[in-house]
């Protein structure tokens, strides 16, 4: 059989992906036809060349604009279930989904709008589409420190069914990781795991302050510590996976090109790596993609698809019985 064939019938997670970046075309569209002065391009070509990112901070602008069009319940439902469908599609029946709940309520989105949209949306995406959702809720790292005291009250008020983790998004430079420390202290203390971002946009540094300062059990991107040999060693002998988003790192031009991706030389360094989309229809990413573009592109064989579909699992925050049952 194919390659393509084999990516597809693989049973994967995604343990990576934003809510708002996983708006799919149309439904930006139709939000964008409505909220003309978001700035949002209404028509599908010019939504296109909208999504040519000419840095990482041209990207989270374009995400933002995104964002400020989600205005209540019925528009995080409809984006809940879209991305269920998304990766029913990809053969992926679980998920954790990062959710920025301080960032929807400067929006103007309350709190239980919110909450009541993603519960919703949850329960379709597991009667509709047979797809487990669980969350992730992050500090919008460029807000600070009120931001991360906010993201924290609300999360352990709320403790919304489904929400296993604890991150931290947007910018790197200039947003130290280490003034967050006591929100995932607690957040962590309260039985949710933490999840960082680190080493997407900055150096080595970041991904070592975030293991130390926040306690991080997984890393978002890591991308970085390719660069860092004893770094290297630590992940890989505490077992600290990445969540890679290849096509995404590309894409905000933090890396040149797929072939130039460091992905093969963090798994040559035995660190536990995943395939993720991140923003999946704001990269023209899809988890198979993902998987075809790391055969393709970078030479990894089937076998090492497979074990990279299965480390996924093993490292997602699912019961133990669950992950039996994904593998
Ligand atoms: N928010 C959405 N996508 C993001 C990314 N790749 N890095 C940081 N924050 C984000
Ligand atoms: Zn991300």
């Amino acid at each position: 059989a194919s390659l393509r064939a084999f990516v597809e019938a693989l049973p994967k997670v995604e343990l990576h992906v934003h809510l708002v970046g996983s708006a799919s075309v149309d439904t930006v569209l139709a939000l964008a036809k409505r909220h003309p002065e978001a700035g949002v391009p209404a028509d599908r070509q010019a939504l296109a060349e909208f999504y040519e990112f000419r840095d990482f901070n041209h990207f989270l602008k374009v995400y933002w604009a995104v964002q400020s069009m989600l205005r209540d319940r019925h528009d995080i439902e409809t984006l809940v279930v879209g991305l269920a469908a998304d990766l029913a599609a990809q053969n992926a029946r679980y998920a954790e989904v990062t959710v920025t709940p301080y960032n929807h309520r400067l929006d103007g989105m309350p709190g239980d709008e919110l909450l009541t949209g993603l519960a919703t949306g949850r329960a379709r995406a597991a009667a509709e589409h047979g797809v487990e959702l669980a969350w992730c809720f992050d500090i919008p790292g460029e807000k600070g420190v009120e931001a991360g005291r906010e993201t924290l009250v609300f999360a352990l008020r709320e403790r919304p069914d489904g929400l296993v983790s604890f991150g931290l998004g947007g910018p790197e430079v200039g947003v130290g990781r280490a003034q967050f420390e006591p929100f995932f202290t607690a957040a962590r203390e309260a039985g949710l795991h933490s999840v960082p971002h680190a080493g997407e946009t900055t150096g080595p540094a970041t991904v070592w302050s975030a293991l130390h300062d926040l306690g991080a059990e997984r890393i978002g991107h890591g991308t970085s510590s390719a660069a860092d040999p004893a770094l290297l060693a630590y992940l890989a002998e505490h077992r600290v996976p990445l969540e890679v988003c290849p096509t995404s790192n590309v894409r905000t031009q933090q890396v040149e090109s797929l072939a130039a991706h460091p992905l093969r030389r963090l798994l040559d360094h035995g660190v536990a790596v995943t395939l993720n989309t991140d923003d999946p229809p704001m990269f023209g990413a899809t988890l198979n993609g993902e998987y075809l573009a790391a055969a393709e592109i970078l030479g990894l064989r089937g076998v090492e698809l497979a074990n990279l579909a299965r480390t996924a699992v093993d490292v997602s925050f699912l019961p133990g019985q669950r992950k039996a049952e994904l593998t």
